[in-house]
């Protein structure tokens, strides 16, 4: 079980310390129920360097105003602050330009995006969206609400009891029919890496445009969406240290243009009269309203400090914590891991016989270890694995392997509570 290691796309500084990494995140230096914080529910959501905090702080202190409007210098220094956090999503996605980057709330905000505009557009009576039987509800929902409005059909491509997608099913499932791809770049349930490169291929083989679900691949991976030739990528800030309610909708450009407004209002217009509008350009067509200023500009600092990072070692250290959490915790009696993929990273989900999820979280809590217990917004997946409900430990780069001996240590006091 390996994290796939594509190069690190920048040439990197510092060694990767853990221990000084921990510094940067005031949140971790604290005690629950008396016990040192051990936070393991990272895939929920991450939490966020001084960096971040900071930058949000300065903005409200210093620059707060409303973008892309005022004469004045506070507006124009928003604007600026805005415009440059958008460069440097575009250079941590590796887009070829800044108007291929949408500011939305998050990944279910752009899924939805995508199948209201595009799915709209281009998906009709009789049509197919194929996705996979381990995505998120956020990139299930979406596409079956589309499918209902146009009496279109989804298709879930399988997976093996392992959590690999089955890719001869996925040439198979790919046929005339198909409108659209959407996928996710890892599984929040079980960490399958899936080969998103090889499933554009395919899709575009026969003419399919691909939707990549990167909220989890974003704080574990390079990536690079000119290598992997998606048509759409989608990341959520608050898993990659960055703030809630912000995210981005990466799109090929020709696709953008082509696709309608997905909401009206202020700033994605050119001119307005009663009888017709003309829209603003990319990607400003797609930002209606005042946006999440702050959460924009928290979201550019989170990629300088992810950038920041020795990418090979931050990997490195992912791919060791994955290793030993898989044997400390799989060695233990009564327990079993779900999700063995091939290559999978910084999930570990797991059942213990005669032991409800929800209690394992419960017990662990009281030790001061944060997990989540429950069905992860998978369900379909959950029935899949015949399982209602897993215990999830999910890792980010500040994790230890002391965390992973706390976390060891709590389900051998769950085995003790359930003998
Ligand atoms: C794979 C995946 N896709 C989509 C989402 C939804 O992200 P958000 O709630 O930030 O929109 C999540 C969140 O857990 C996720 O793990």
């Amino acid at each position: 079980m390996t994290v796939a290691r594509p190069a690190a796309r920048t040439a990197k500084t510092a060694p990767f310390e853990v221990r000084r990494i921990r510094e940067d995140f005031p949140i971790l230096n604290q005690k629950v129920f008396g016990k040192p914080l051990v936070y393991l529910d990272n895939a929920a959501t991450s939490q966020k360097p001084r960096a971040v905090i900071d930058a949000i702080v300065g903005f409200y202190e210093h620059d707060n105003a409303n973008i892309h409007r005022g004469l004045h210098a506070l507006s124009e220094r928003a604007t600026a602050a805005y415009e440059s956090a958008r460069g440097r999503l575009r250079r941590f996605v590796n887009a070829a330009q800044d108007r291929e980057i949408v500011f939305v709330r998050g990944t279910t905000e752009a899924i939805n995006l995508v199948a209201q505009t595009y799915g709209r557009a281009h998906v009709g009576a009789g049509d197919e969206v194929l996705i996979t039987a381990l995505e998120h509800h956020s990139n299930i929902v979406p596409w079956q609400i589309l499918c209902g409005e146009k009496g279109a059909r989804l298709r879930v491509v399988p997976i093996d009891d392992r959590g690999d997608l089955v890719l001869d099913e996925l040439e198979r499932l790919l046929t005339p029919k198909t409108r659209i791809v959407s996928v996710a770049h890892v599984s929040n349930a079980l960490g399958t890496i899936n080969p998103v490169r090889r499933i554009v291929e395919a899709a575009h083989a026969r003419g399919i445009p691909v939707l990549v679900d990167g909220a989890q691949a974003a704080p574990h991976l390079p990536i690079d969406v000119r290598d992997l030739d998606c048509d759409f990528y989608t990341l959520s800030g608050h898993k990659m240290f960055g703030p809630t309610g912000i995210g981005i909708l990466y799109g090929k450009e020709h696709h953008l243009e082509g696709m309608p407004p997905y909401q009206g209002g202020g700033d994605m217009i050119a001119s307005v009269t009663f009888e017709k509008t003309e829209y603003n350009r990319l990607p400003y067509k797609f930002e209606a309203g005042t946006p999440h200023i702050a959460g924009v500009i928290g979201l550019g600092a989170a990629v300088d400090y992810l950038s920041g990072l020795d990418a090979g070692g931050r990997m490195a250290h992912e791919e060791d914590l994955l290793a030993y959490a898989t044997d400390k915790v799989g060695g233990l009696p009564r327990v079993r891991l779900v999700g063995t993929a091939r290559e999978k990273t910084s999930v570990l989900s797991f059942v213990m016989d005669g032991v409800h999820p929800h209690d394992i979280g419960t017990i662990l809590d009281r030790e001061g270890v944060a997990i989540r217990a429950g069905h992860h917004c998978a369900q379909p997946l959950m029935e899949r694995l015949g399982v209602d409900a897993t215990a999830r430990a999910s890792l980010a780069l500040y994790n230890t392997r002391e965390d992973i001996d706390a976390l060891a240590a709590g389900l051998r006091r769950v085995l003790e509570v359930f003998r």
